[in-house]
């Protein structure tokens, strides 16, 4: 019979928590929207120093995207500049709200996460040294070369599976994969299109190569923890991603962050 009480009583006390827990409404109340990126990324997210003024900004199409979605929330943005490969687990851990980071929405990750509709699309290259260019033109030129990845990503999954006689340099900031390249340390630098594309426009002595490369999980979107206390979290971004995906906002973006990188949308549609 105690037992059965304490049982009834314990019960009780959790199904008030449990009845108002709402991610959403935590969000208004906190007054913050707390977002996780690697802001190594362009165009996604990445510090941008302006030439004129020195005056150091966030730009990027996420960063656009989680202001937006902060406003439209009614609260503040908040980055938390982080590394890639921890992102999935400061979420799951209630330190960040929201992954917006170029994420690829993939299976493994939506065993432990949820993926808003996808917002973008891409491909996947092979950064070379613009003098070797000629050199590594297939995914066998690579055999027995180094092939940088950022650690965590689809990128490293894609090394280890598809380069199978190549050695992996993993590491978690990408402006040390490029310096790496730079150097001569590694051979190659697997990244996405649009990425790929923002570094070499900075970095001369780089480029994107012809090699062909078959990845299997298109579309990135935003990661929220699951749970029904997410939904209304999640449909809430999802009805947020999907508005700014039909009037034209995201597509604006996407061309903001390709000028301020000084990069030419054509060259990452190719
Ligand atoms: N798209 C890749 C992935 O999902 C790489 C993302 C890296 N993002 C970043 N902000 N550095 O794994």
């Amino acid at each position: 019979m105690k037992k059965f009480l304490i049982i009834v009583l314990s019960l009780m006390m959790l199904l008030p928590l449990a009845a108002s827990a709402d991610k959403l409404d935590d969000i208004k109340s906190s007054g913050k929207l707390l977002v996780g990126a690697s802001a190594d990324f362009p165009p996604f997210e990445f510090w941008y120093t302006d030439p004129a003024t020195g005056e150091e900004t966030l730009q990027g199409i996420d960063m656009a995207l989680a202001k937006g979605l902060a406003e439209n929330l009614g609260v503040e943005f908040v980055l938390v500049d982080q590394a890639f490969s921890g992102l999935i687990t400061e979420l799951r851990a209630g330190s960040i709200d929201i992954i917006l980071s170029g994420m690829n929405i993939k299976p493994d990750r939506m065993e432990v996460v949820d993926f808003s509709v996808p917002y973008f699309s891409g491909t996947q290259v092979m950064v070379v040294k613009k003098d070797e260019l000629d050199m590594y033109k297939a995914v066998e030129t690579m055999a027995g070369k180094t092939i940088g990845v950022q650690l965590g990503t689809l990128q490293q999954e894609i090394a280890e599976t598809q380069f199978t006689d190549s050695e992996m340099l993993a590491l978690d900031k990408i402006p040390l994969l490029v310096l790496e390249l730079e150097m001569g340390n590694i051979d190659g630098l697997l990244l996405d299109n649009t990425v790929a594309f923002s570094y070499a426009s900075v970095h001369p002595k780089i480029a994107v190569s012809e090699m062909p490369i078959a990845w299997e999980f298109d579309g990135m979107g935003a990661a929220i923890n699951k749970g029904e206390d997410n939904a209304t979290f999640l449909k809430a971004v999802n009805e947020y991603i999907e508005m700014i995906m039909a009037d034209g906002t995201l597509d604006a973006w996407t061309q903001e962050a390709y000028e301020i990188n000084g990069v030419l949308l054509q060259q990452a549609d190719e």
